[in-house]
């Protein structure tokens, strides 16, 4: 497809995005194969700010599987199509109907709260890659929180006792934490629950983060209310608005977040049932939680 053409020499133009992360980039033409040099560049840029909104893209769905492909090994959903078969590897999330008429009812609703992708699974997502093809004329945002900051910011009290605590995530937990219809035998049988430490250390940075949401269940070998009321509160904690950055979708934007480090909701903040939102959707997994 794209030849290994040079990107320019000049380093990638990074505008910082709020105090918790994020940042503008451009510069760069994503539908060419990345340099050396560029990729390197870009790496340094994630693992600095954990969110790299690129302005101003254009990609074929080909061109966003292999930019993808190029920071490791391309993910699939476990959730089924409309049709029952299984999400390609770029797949979309969108809220219009099988009829392609924009509506109020989303397919799911995990997605508007809390959660870091495929935290149900044992090898979970390290980064998830957004890329807006139709957005409603304002709104229909993306809020992202920093949860090392929010671990940063706990008492020390708090981060002794949670520090060797170790959490039940499952996809069966979160269908019914986010009020969808329930997992079916076959998604159950597919995705038995796992369980990850509650402060997970980054393996590039090593810092510490906190690793819960929408997906999880309990805490293991722990009274399961008092379990759930802990990650309540931990969740309720490090999703202050100090800790957050609402990102405002541009035409053309394509982004890239670190699944480690973040946490993500949609906003329900525009006329779902008027305006058409599509975004194409690649996902690259990671490695095991620790
Ligand atoms: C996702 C997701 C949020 C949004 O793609 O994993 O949670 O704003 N998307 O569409
Ligand atoms: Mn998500």
């Amino acid at each position: 497809m794209s030849s290994v053409l040079k990107q320019s020499d000049s380093p990638l133009s990074l505008e910082p995005l709020s105090p918790v992360g994020g940042a503008a980039v451009r510069g760069i033409d994503l539908s060419q194969t990345l340099s050396v040099e560029s990729k390197a560049e870009i790496d340094e840029a994630f693992n600095t700010h954990h969110l790299l909104a690129f302005r101003e893209q254009r990609l074929e769905e080909a061109e966003q599987l292999a930019f993808t492909e190029q920071f490791g090994e391309l993910e699939s959903h476990v959730i089924r199509l409309r049709d029952g078969k299984p999400a390609p590897l770029l797949h979309q999330i969108t809220n219009l109907d099988a009829n392609g008429n924009p509506t109020a009812k989303p397919y799911s609703k995990g997605n508007y709260y809390w959660h870091t992708d495929k935290s149900y699974h044992a090898v979970p997502s390290l980064a998830t890659l957004l890329h807006a093809v139709t957005l409603p004329p304002s709104g229909g945002d993306t809020e992202f929180a920093n949860t090392r900051l929010g671990y940063e910011a706990l008492p020390a009290t708090r981060k002794a006792e949670i520090a060797s605590l170790r959490v039940v995530h499952s996809w069966e937990a979160s269908r019914k934490n986010s009020g969808n219809p329930p997992a079916t035998e076959e998604e159950k049988r597919d995705r038995p629950p796992v369980t990850h430490p509650l402060v997970r250390t980054h393996p590039v940075s090593g810092h510490k983060t906190l690793y819960l949401g929408i997906h999880t269940s309990h805490i293991e070998g722990m009274d399961y209310d008092e379990g759930r009321a802990l990650l309540a509160e931990l969740l309720e904690h490090t999703t202050q608005p100090q800790f957050v950055y609402r990102h405002c979708w541009q035409p053309g934007d394509l982004v890239m977040w670190d699944n480690r480090t973040l946490l993500h909701r949609a906003c329900p903040n525009y006329e779902m049932g008027r305006f058409p939102r599509v975004l194409n959707r690649t996902v690259v997994r990671g490695s095991v939680p620790y």
